[in-house]
Formats: structure tokens, C-alpha cells, sequence
């Protein structure tokens, strides 16, 4: 019999070889067909059995990439996601009941449903490789594994680095899965299929628990584990926000005892979790991603070789980054110090991301080279202007550098408001002058905002959203308009906030009342971090608009040298890179601090959306997810507005309106939402 998704191939030994190869698809997912398929085939080789089985993928980018999370998607109630996840648990029950061994030959990444499967079977062999990995990471989506995962990474892996992979979602490299139990045999390419044919033929003797991993998942002691879990899972994750995580630790301690009954719970947990808000958005959130990289296509740049200019706080890691991705980077700054700092900076990140690894790092730092004369200049297929934020001093440079300028390169600059246009008056060709807008830490900031001013060709901008993608980040095209679209979507909250320090409400509290809605981090923290002269000057440029006015707390502060982390003060004190928090502040009711502030931020995407700052509503509040880190749960602020009563929203700003003023000024989009 014939399969669309699978091949069936039988050894002289008698092995099975069950290719997977899903159709339509660039990587091998879990589809609804494809477990139909998996069924009866399971079903005829109970019938007819095999020496062993052996699961491989026919797919060069990886073994199993998970559930299709499109399927999600259709799944209205909680007895059709009980269905879906029955017919889960019933495939991989098969396979785990087959009287004859299996396998799971790993090759690139194993995740969610094809690690549960690998996981069902007896053994896994995996690729020693970078690209391949294994890992659960459901939590991501809002939900936990649901094909059995969360008791059977247990019983392999222990209760501690199991419970651990799960709750973060990380994914787990050759070495640490080998020595967590979670694989078998690590070994190169070349031997993963002897590897495998070895496991089936020899059935070596498998890897029990440690005494330590039997008693931690004993009843009497899971509960005393549990609550030190709950703490760390806390810091990060609120549970009213992402109760995925608590669930599955309490389905561990509840049920571990008897996995029977505990694979049955795991499908009661997911159904309920996946037809909550929070799990919708965060699968919303993760097609918004999907979007933005495909924004950008690899192949409409072809270069190799950028050039920095600027080797301060952006341009430095910057440079760093794009050899770090593997570009060849020359970095220019005027200052020879600037150039020091940044190579210093740049080793800093290698090792953080490669960490052992020394021949990786040793070759980013041989593709990142310092140019104090700018020879870089006439090479680069790209150059990156990071320089003082200023339109003079970057015309300047500008005037210098384009006659020197290859053919067919182009000039990308990271100004955070000085519109394009004003910037490409200087130049002979200003159509290749675009907006490459980074945020700050690089490194830990996934979105750049592709500028197109006027002048900017699309060639330009393509190329510009090709190189976003080479360097692994989810680029947004925006229109060259004050403030682009995060930082002035971000600017009235920020600026809500400051105006309630100076009306005496204290910093913590503000920045509860944010973290209670699901921000990353408080706004006055955030203030201080990225560096009030910073916020001033980004204020300062969009405070045209006759609905954001300085607040005077914050000109004072910055008058005083006061400009938060950087200067060891602003509205905290900071000590060890830390914000000095009063414990002693109370917070009383912290709701309308809270509207406040949110619905600052809501109007202001409102009139993004308006204006057509980015193309859609999708791609809004895809950046301000990404750029800003705005509540995943909640959906991006559109999608939040969406959500909620909207006419009770406005009314609420009507209401703040004549309570402070003209900036709460509902924008006329709202009648139409
Ligand atoms: P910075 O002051 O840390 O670094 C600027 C560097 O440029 C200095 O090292 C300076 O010596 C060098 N420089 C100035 N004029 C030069 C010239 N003519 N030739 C060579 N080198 C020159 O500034 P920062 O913060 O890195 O900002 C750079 C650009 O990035 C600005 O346009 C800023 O608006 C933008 N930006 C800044 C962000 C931030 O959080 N700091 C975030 C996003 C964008």
C-alpha cells in the first residue's frame, strides 16, 4: 500500500524504515493526514511484525518539527481539542506498545509532537550537529506537550531537567540531551544509521532514573520540588497570564505516581488550555512572526561585506552582530577608543553565544575588523551609518562617503527620528538611502524597522529586508514618519508614566500597574534603562504632535545629569546595574494607572493604523510585539482593542480627557473600529 507522507522501506534484517516526507510541506509536521497515515500503518505492522522500526525523516531541514499549528487554529471547544489529542495518544501508545523495538533516528530538530514521538519510542539515536536539537517547547504556544510528552521526558529524562525543558521551552543540544537521558546515543552523521540498525538489532540495556531523580519524583517530596518551581516560574510568567507553565506542575504532582492516569490528565490540561485567550494569541503572536520574517527574502541580497560606521552603544554591536551572523564587517569611528570598546564588546557577545565553542569565536572576531580610515567604504555591498543623532554631522558624512561608494551598494541608517528625507538632500542618489532601524540591546531585540523614506527605491528596501533576514531579525517596513512606528507608539505610555511621577504617584507603583498588564518591564524602569536623555531627544522630535508635551519632571531630570542607569540615577537610584526599588512602597489601586498608561499606547496604535505607518493591523502589532516586547499574551495592541468593549474603552478616554487634558484625544479612527 501507498502513503502521500510516508515510505516504507525493509531491510535485509527485516527492519522497517518508516520515511517521513510530508506532502505540501517544507518540513515533516504532524498533520491530521499524516497520523491517519501513521495509524494504519502502525496497525499493519502489529499484524505483520518487523525486526524493528526505525522513524526517519526524508526532509533535509530536520526530523520533526511538531503539531501543525494551523490545526490549532480551527479547534473551537474543548471536546473537539480532546478528540484531536485522543487520536495523539492513541498513535503513540501504538508505538510505544509494538512488541518489536523502535527508533527514532534524530537529524535536525525534533520538536513538540516529533519529540513525543521519538520519545514514545524505544530508543533515540541523534546527529551530533548544531542544527540538530531536540525539545517541548508547547509553553510557548500557551499549552504544554499533549502527545504524552510531559510523562515520558520524565520517565527518561527525571522530573528535574524534564520538568525544566518543558517549563522554559528551550531547546536542547546533542551533548545535554545525551546526558539528560532524553537520547540514547549521540553520534556523527555518518554513523546515525549504523546507530540506529544497532539499537534495533542489540536492544542494549536502557538508562535507569538516578536515586536522586526516583526520590524527587516521590509523592512526599514533589510537593516541597513543586513550590520551589512555581517560584522560579513566577519571575517570569504571571500565572492569571501564562497558566500553562503552573498546570504542568500540577499535573506532575498530582499524578505522577500513576502515568496512566497522568497521560489521561496531560489531554484534560491541553484541551483546556488550548482553547483560552492566552493560548490563541500567543499561536496568533507566533503567525505574526511567520509574517514579519516573510517580509524579507535572503536572496534579494547578495552581499558579504558591511560596513559600520559608528562604534558607539548601536554601532558597535551592531557590527558585532553582523560578524557574528557571518558577514564580513569593517567598523569605522572617529574615535579610536569607540573601536576598542566595540571589539571589546563584540568578543563579549561571541563568547555569550558561542559560549565553548573557540574556533566559532575566533572566526567571528577574524570577520570583525576596525577601520579607522574607512577603507571599508569602497567594498562594502551595504554600509550601516550608527553616528551622533544628528542631521548636520550625518550629511557631513554622507557628502564624504557616497562618492566612494561601490556600484550598487547601498546606505542604511540607523537614526531613530530624523526623517529620510531630510537626510537624503545631500545625497546624488538618494534612492538608495534607507532606514535600517535597530533597537537596543541588538543582540536581544529580534525586530529592525526598514525606513522607506520618499525617495527610497524598492530594490532598496528589498535588499534592506533581505539583509534583515540574513542577520536572523524579523525586519517591518515603515514609513519615514516621526518616530517610525515603535518608538512612537512607545513614546505616549513612557511619557503617561513620567507625568504620574511628577504628579508624586512613586515609580514602583507605575511600574506594577505595568507589569500587571503583562509589559516585560515598568515603564520608568524602561526610561531609566534606555537613558532619559535618549527619551528626551526621541520626545522632543515627535512633540509636534500636539497631543505628547515634554513633561517637565523629565527636561528637569535630564538638566540635572540625571539620566537613569547610564549616570547611576534617574527616577532610581542604580547600583550593580540594578534599579534601587523602594521595598516599602505601597500600591494601593493601581487600575487607573494602569488604563492610563495602556490606553495611551492603544490610541496611538489606533492612529498608526490610520496613517498606514506599517502596512496592516497585523504588522502594527507585530512590531510592537517584537520591538517593544508588549504583552504576547494579549495579542498585539490591536488585536487587544479588538478583544474588549470598545466603546467602553473610549468612553474611558473621554473620560481622561477631561480629566487631563487633550493628550487622552481619541483618534478619529476609533468610530470606525
Ligand atoms: P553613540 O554616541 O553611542 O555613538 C556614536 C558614535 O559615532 C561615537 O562613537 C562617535 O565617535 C561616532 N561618530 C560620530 N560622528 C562620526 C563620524 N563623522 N565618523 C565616524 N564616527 C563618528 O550613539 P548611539 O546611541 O550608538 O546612536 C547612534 C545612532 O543610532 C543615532 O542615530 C541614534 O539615534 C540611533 N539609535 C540609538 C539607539 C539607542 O538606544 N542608543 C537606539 C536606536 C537607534
Amino acid at each position: 500500500m501507498s502513503y502521500t507522507n510516508w515510505t516504507i522501506e525493509t531491510d535485509s534484517d527485516d527492519i522497517c524504515w518508516l520515511h517521513l516526507d510530508v506532502a505540501d510541506s517544507s518540513a515533516n509536521i504532524l498533520r491530521k493526514d499524516v497520523l491517519q497515515e501513521l495509524s494504519q500503518i502502525l496497525q499493519s505492522l502489529a499484524q505483520s511484525l518487523p525486526a524493528g522500526v526505525i522513524f526517519v525523516s526524508d526532509k533535509r531541514n530536520g526530523f520533526i518539527a511538531g503539531a501543525d499549528i494551523k490545526e490549532f487554529t480551527e479547534i473551537n471547544t474543548t471536546e473537539e481539542a480532546t478528540d484531536l489529542l485522543n487520536r495523539g495518544h492513541e498513535i503513540m501508545n501504538m508505538i510505544e506498545s509494538l512488541p518489536c523495538t523502535t527508533v527514532a533516528m534524530i537529524d535536525g530538530f525534533c520538536l513538540g509532537g516529533g519529540m513525543e514521538l521519538a520519545l514514545a519510542c524505544t530508543y533515540r539515536v541523534m546527529c551530533d550537529s548544531k542544527s540538530t536539537r531536540v525539545g517541548l517547547p508547547e509553553v510557548k504556544l500557551g499549552i504544554h506537550p499533549g502527545f504524552g510528552g510531559t510523562v515520558r521526558s520524565i520517565k527518561k529524562a527525571g522530573p528535574l531537567a524534564a520538568m525544566n525543558m518543558m517549563l522554559t521551552g528551550r531547546l536542547i543540544q546533542g551533548r545535554a540531551a545525551k546526558a539528560m537521558g532524553l537520547v540514547d546515543d549521540l553520534v556523527p552523521l555518518r554513523q546515525l544509521k549504523r546507530a540506529a540498525r544497532y539499537f534495533v538489532l542489540q536492544r542494549p540495556k536502557q538508562r535507569e532514573l538516578s536515586i536522586k531523580d526516583k526520590i524527587i519524583n516521590h509523592r512526599l517530596i514533589r510537593p516541597l520540588v513543586a513550590k520551589q518551581m512555581r517560584k522560579q516560574v513566577a519571575q517570569k510568567a504571571a500565572k492569571q497570564h501564562y497558566p500553562a507553565p503552573y498546570k504542568m506542575i500540577d499535573l506532575w504532582v498530582s499524578h505522577m505516581d500513576n502515568p496512566k492516569r497522568m497521560l489521561q490528565k496531560e489531554i484534560e490540561s491541553v484541551a483546556s488550555l488550548v482553547t483560552n485567550d492566552t493560548a490563541r494569541n500567543l499561536v496568533h503572536v507566533f503567525f505574526l512572526q511567520e509574517k514579519l520574517k516573510s517580509q524579507g527574502n535572503k536572496k534579494d541580497f547578495n552581499g558579504s561585506h558591511i560596513h559600520v560606521i559608528g562604534g558607539g552603544v548601536m554601532g558597535g554591536d551592531i557590527a558585532a552582530w553582523c560578524a557574528l551572523r557571518g558577514f564580513r564587517v569593517t567598523v569605522q569611528d572617529q574615535r579610536a577608543e569607540a573601536l576598542a570598546g566595540t571589539m571589546k564588546r563584540s568578543m563579549e557577545m561571541f563568547r555569550k553565544k558561542f559560549k565553548k565553542d573557540k574556533r566559532a569565536i575566533r572566526d567571528a572576531m577574524d570577520r570583525l575588523v576596525p577601520d579607522t580610515n574607512g577603507i571599508g567604504v569602497e567594498h562594502a555591498d551595504l554600509i550601516i551609518e550608527a553616528i551622533f543623532e544628528d542631521k548636520d554631522v550625518k550629511q557631513a558624512l554622507y557628502k564624504d562617503i557616497e562618492p566612494r561608494m561601490k556600484e550598487g551598494a547601498i546606505l542604511g541608517t540607523n537614526t531613530s527620528s530624523i526623517p529620510l528625507e531630510a537626510l537624503a538632500t545631500c545625497l546624488e542618489k538618494p534612492d538608495r538611502l534607507v532606514g535600517i532601524h535597530f533597537f537596543n540591546p541588538v543582540a536581544l531585540m529580534p525586530l529592525v524597522e526598514i525606513v522607506r523614506g520618499s525617495n527610497t527605491s524598492d530594490e532598496t528596501v528589498s535588499r534592506a529586508l533581505g539583509f534583515a533576514r540574513h542577520i536572523d531579525k524579523l525586519p517591518l517596513t515603515v514609513k519615514s514618519s516621526p518616530g517610525f512606528l515603535v518608538n512612537r507608539i512607545l513614546m505616549p505610555y513612557l511619557l503617561e508614566a513620567v507625568e504620574m511621577v511628577g504628579e508624586g504617584i512613586a515609580p514602583e507603583m507605575i511600574d506594577k500597574a505595568a507589569l500587571n498588564f503583562g509589559m516585560p518591564m515598568g515603564p520608568i524602569e524602561l526610561a531609566d534603562t534606555v537613558g532619559l536623555d535618549v527619551c528626551k531627544s526621541v520626545a522632543t522630535i515627535l512633540s509636534g504632535s500636539d497631543t505628547l508635551d515634554m513633561p517637565l519632571k523629565m527636561q528637569k531630570m535630564v538638566d540635572n545629569g540625571k539620566l537613569g542607569k547610564k549616570s547611576g540615577e534617574g527616577f532610581y537610584k542604580w547600583s550593580k546595574g540594578k534599579p534601587q526599588k523602594n521595598k516599602q512602597a505601597s500600591y494601593g489601586n493601581l487600575q487607573e494607572l494602569q488604563d492610563r498608561m495602556i490606553l495611551r499606547f492603544l490610541n496611538e496604535s489606533v492612529s498608526c493604523q490610520r496613517e498606514a505607518v506599517a502596512d496592516n493591523a497585523d504588522l502594527i502589532d507585530a512590531g510592537i510585539i517584537f520591538g517593544t516586547g508588549f504583552a504576547p499574551f494579549r495579542g498585539g495592541p490591536l488585536h487587544y482593542i479588538q478583544s474588549q468593549n470598545i466603546s467602553q474603552l473610549r468612553e474611558q478616554l473621554e473620560q481622561f480627557k477631561n480629566q487631563y487634558g487633550a493628550r487622552f484625544e481619541a483618534d478619529e479612527a476609533w468610530a470606525s473600529l
